[in-house]
């Protein structure tokens, strides 16, 4: 039976349940998906009015934090979260979160996320770290960068690797997804060399924009009404 994907991204001790589902006894790490609650059972878009309920983060995370304290997963944290949102999750949390997991690439390099999140101890997590070219939340912005394939060009390296690279050079860790194994192999390929300082400096340079903005999360009668209130005003 296929987990229900609502109940995963919302914490309920009742998650022994899902770990059932999944065959094991406990996950590594679980993370809150979104800073959205649906109502459970319903995880499909564009989301109606009907589908929201009110994001109350003391209780999700205190669900969270049983549900580490149950041993079903030996870490817990978020992901989409804004520094406003991590200060909120901070100022109740008996157990911090552990991973931040949120857009990194070279076109939304997440500075200021990065700095607040090392200063409180949460790792920031990559995801879409190649701008998830070829899905409906991506963009072809990262892979046709100017920049990112002279650099690839130069080095001989391919434009993802240039990404991972320099996403691994910025402290984070970061999921990157291929169904292909040859650019599976490619993506493992970021070891042994590194970005020079000419070539970080000139990424750091690279116009930023926000990619996954999660519309689908705004809407006039759901919790955050604009995106300015889904980010906290920091896209
Ligand atoms: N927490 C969240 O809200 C959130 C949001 C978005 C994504 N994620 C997770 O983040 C992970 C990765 O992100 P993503 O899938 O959005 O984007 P991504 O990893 O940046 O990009 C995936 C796309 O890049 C292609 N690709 C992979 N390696 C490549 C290479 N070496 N050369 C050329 N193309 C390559 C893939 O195609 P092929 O498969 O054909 O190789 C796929 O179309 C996924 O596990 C996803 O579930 C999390």
């Amino acid at each position: 039976m296929a987990p229900d994907r609502n109940y995963l991204t919302t914490a309920h001790p009742r998650n022994e349940w899902h770990c059932r589902n999944l065959q094991m006894e406990y996950v590594d790490l679980y993370l809150v998906h979104w800073p959205v609650s649906m109502k459970p059972g319903r995880f499909k878009a564009p989301f109606t009015a009907e589908d929201f309920v009110p994001f109350d983060m003391r209780a999700v995370w205190e669900a969270m934090e049983e549900c580490h304290r149950l041993g079903l997963a030996k870490a817990i944290g978020v992901a989409n979260f804004s520094c406003k949102k991590l200060e909120t999750l901070l100022s109740f949390a008996t157990i911090p979160p552990t991973v931040n997991q949120v857009e990194v690439n070279p076109v939304w390099q997440q500075r200021k996320l990065r700095e607040f999140c090392r200063g409180k101890g949460i790792q920031l997590c990559a995801y879409s770290p190649l701008g998830a070219k070829g899905t409906h939340w991506g963009s072809d912005a990262v892979m046709d960068a100017g920049v990112l394939q002279e650099i690839a060009a130069s080095r001989g390296k391919s434009v993802a690797q240039v990404c991972l690279r320099w996403v691994y050079e910025q402290g984070d860790c970061l999921i990157v997804k291929s169904f292909d194994e040859a650019r599976m192999r490619e993506n493992l390929e970021v070891d042994g060399w590194e970005l020079t300082e000419e070539e970080r400096l000139r990424i750091a340079e690279i116009p930023q924009r926000k990619i996954n903005l999660g519309k689908r999360y705004v809407s006039e009668h759901g919790p955050y009404k604009s995106l300015e209130e889904l980010w906290d005003g920091e896209i």
